[in-house]
This record gives C-alpha cells, structure tokens and sequence, in this order.
C-alpha cells in the first residue's frame, strides 16, 4: 500500500487525478493540500474540499499560503481558459462548501505527516512546488525521511506550455522547483515530455462514465471545458497530466526514466525551464555537480497508462 500526500492546485486534470488516487485499491491517500495555479489559493482549496465531499473522500485537506516561495516574484495569471473561472471547468461549483480545513498549513502538515511515517510517504506533486519547497525550508530533514517524491512539471528535451521554455506548474514558482529538484530526496519527475502523449479521447472518458457511475460523471462533465481548450492542440480529447505522476506511483514499469541532476532556470526568458545533466554525459564544473541525480520520464506507454486509468475510474464501487 502506497500512503500518499496528494500536493494538488484542483484544476480539471487534478480532478482526474484525484479520483485516481481515491479509487485505486493500492493507495492509501492520507492527505490533500492545496497550492495556488489553475486558480487563486482560496479557489483551488475550495475546489480541494468540494471533491472531497462529493467523492467522499476521508482524507483532510491542508490549505497552502498562496503566495511564490520568493514573495516579490511578479504573478502569474491563472489560467481560466483552460480549467474555467471557478478552477473545475464552470460546472458552477458552490461559493463555499461546508467542511472545515486541516488547521495546519499545508507545508507544516507535510511536515508532521511525514515525521508520524518515516520512510513511508509517496508525495505526489501536480501544481507549483510551493508547499513542498516550504516543508524543506522549514524542515530539512524530511528529505531522508520521505519515501518518494513524484511530481508532474518540467518540460525537458521539448518546448513549454507557458512559455517556449517552461511547463506551467515550474514557472509558477521556479525557486520552489529548484529546491525541490536540489534537495536529498528521491525524485521523479513526470513532465510534457511524456504527459503530452498521454490524451484520453471523449470516447475513452464516455466509456468511464458507464461503468463509473455519478463520480465519474461528475469528472467528466468538470472536464468537458478543458476538452474544449485542448481541441487546438489535439485530435480528440485530454491530456492527462496530472493522472501520469498518480499512475507513476503504482505502474512505473510504464515509464522509461533518465537520470541526472537537475536545475530550474530562476529569472530571464527562460525562467522556469527545467533542466537536467543526465549522468552518463560528461560536462566540464557547472551548476549541477554535487547535486543528488533525480529521474524524468522520457518516455511512456500511453496506452498502458489510459488503460490503467480507465479501469481504476470506470470501477463500479465509485458509482
Ligand atoms: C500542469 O499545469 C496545470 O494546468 C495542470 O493542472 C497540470 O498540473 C500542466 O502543465
Ligand atoms: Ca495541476
């Protein structure tokens, strides 16, 4: 059983994500937390807690702060031409939902969940890597004590989605995703070089929706307005980043990785890009020496991972 940490800024293909992590018998999700992206703090910890109420989920939901690791770094805007005004594709999710919030900061409740399972915790990271950046600066030591960290970013032997550098989670706070990248813990990163690939058409998620019950129609009428979007960058259908980094953590076979150190560009035109030193290349001294190696994914079996998804979301248990 994995114990997740679902880092998350819910976002369309959060949603699917999540319900993924929910539904999937060998997860054990012990937690939700928020960060800023696909919408402001107060919306996507909103949109956090109204999953876990129509889902029925049991985990707690932490609420990020909302603001970059560097506090004076310029906003980004969010980008509600792809997830819709309220973050879940203007379904028209309710102002407030009635459930309380972990009383913790995201950050310090990653903190304590770790240190209460050492060596246990899997942390799944789809939005900017604020919070997680905040746990290392709070807490170093957590890098040894956690098990693994998965995270859906970076953009490394292709263009962007954001700008022709970066992918949009990375940009959102690059010095995050720096620490992140950096810090003494086993990384796996799981970027557009592979999420890109992975695109569940309409009638794939018609096909989840009949056996999946009104979880699964709730997903897929949530995600109907980023299909909407993806039109001008795909035949038919979704691309499901964030699903990839979730499917990671029970299916790694699917993946093909590359390891080496890697650094994030902080400032300029290429601010955000992701960048690795894949160890079998030797450079003369640069800024990734002595810097633990962490893996991408470089290549997938897409199918294999649609399928995956398919199956655990069309349960019918989720009905
Ligand atoms: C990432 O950015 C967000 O819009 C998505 O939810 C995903 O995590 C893709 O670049
Ligand atoms: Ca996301």
């Amino acid at each position: 059983m994995h114990k997740v940490i679902f880092d998350t800024d819910p976002g369309v293909d959060d949603a699917m994500a999540l319900l993924f992590l929910h539904n999937h018998p060998d997860i054990d999700l012990i937690g939700i937390t928020s960060v800023f992206g696909n919408a402001s703090i107060e919306t996507t910890t909103r949109n956090a807690l109204y999953l876990k109420q129509q889902w029925d989920i049991a985990a707690p939901v932490a609420k990020g702060l909302g603001e970059t690791l560097d506090p004076s770094r310029a906003h980004v805007g969010w980008p509600t031409f792809i997830h819709g005004d309220d973050g879940l594709g203007n379904i028209g999710v309710p102002e407030t939902v009635d459930l309380a919030c972990d009383p913790r900061p995201a950050h310090r409740f990653i903190i304590d969940t770790i240190r209460e399972n050492p060596g246990e915790v899997t942390i799944v990271a789809v939005g900017r890597m604020t919070n997680l950046a905040l746990a290392l600066r709070d807490d170093p030591d957590i890098a040894v004590l956690v098990k693994d960290v998965v995270i859906m970013g970076g953009a490394f032997d292709m263009r962007g989605n954001i700008t022709p550098a970066a992918e949009a989670n990375i940009h959102g706070d690059p010095e995050a995703a720096d620490a992140v990248m950096t810090a003494p813990w086993p990384v796996v990163v799981v970027g557009l070089d592979v999420t890109e690939k992975t695109v569940m058409t309409r009638s794939r998620l018609e096909a989840i929706v009949a056996s999946g019950g009104k979880r699964a129609k709730l997903l897929s009428d949530i995600s109907q307005f980023y299909i909407d979007f993806y039109e001008q960058h795909v035949d038919d259908g979704m691309v499901v980043h964030d699903s990839c980094a979730c499917v990671y953590v029970v299916a790694p076979e699917l993946f093909t990785l590359r390891s080496g150190a890697i650094r994030v560009v902080c400032g300029g035109i290429a601010d955000g890009q992701t960048i690795q030193k894949a160890d079998d290349h030797i450079f003369p001294p640069s800024d990734w020496d002595n810097l633990p190696s962490q893996n991408i994914c470089i290549d997938v079996d897409a199918d294999g991972v649609l399928e995956l998804i398919s199956k655990t979301l069309g349960q019918s248990s989720a009905a």
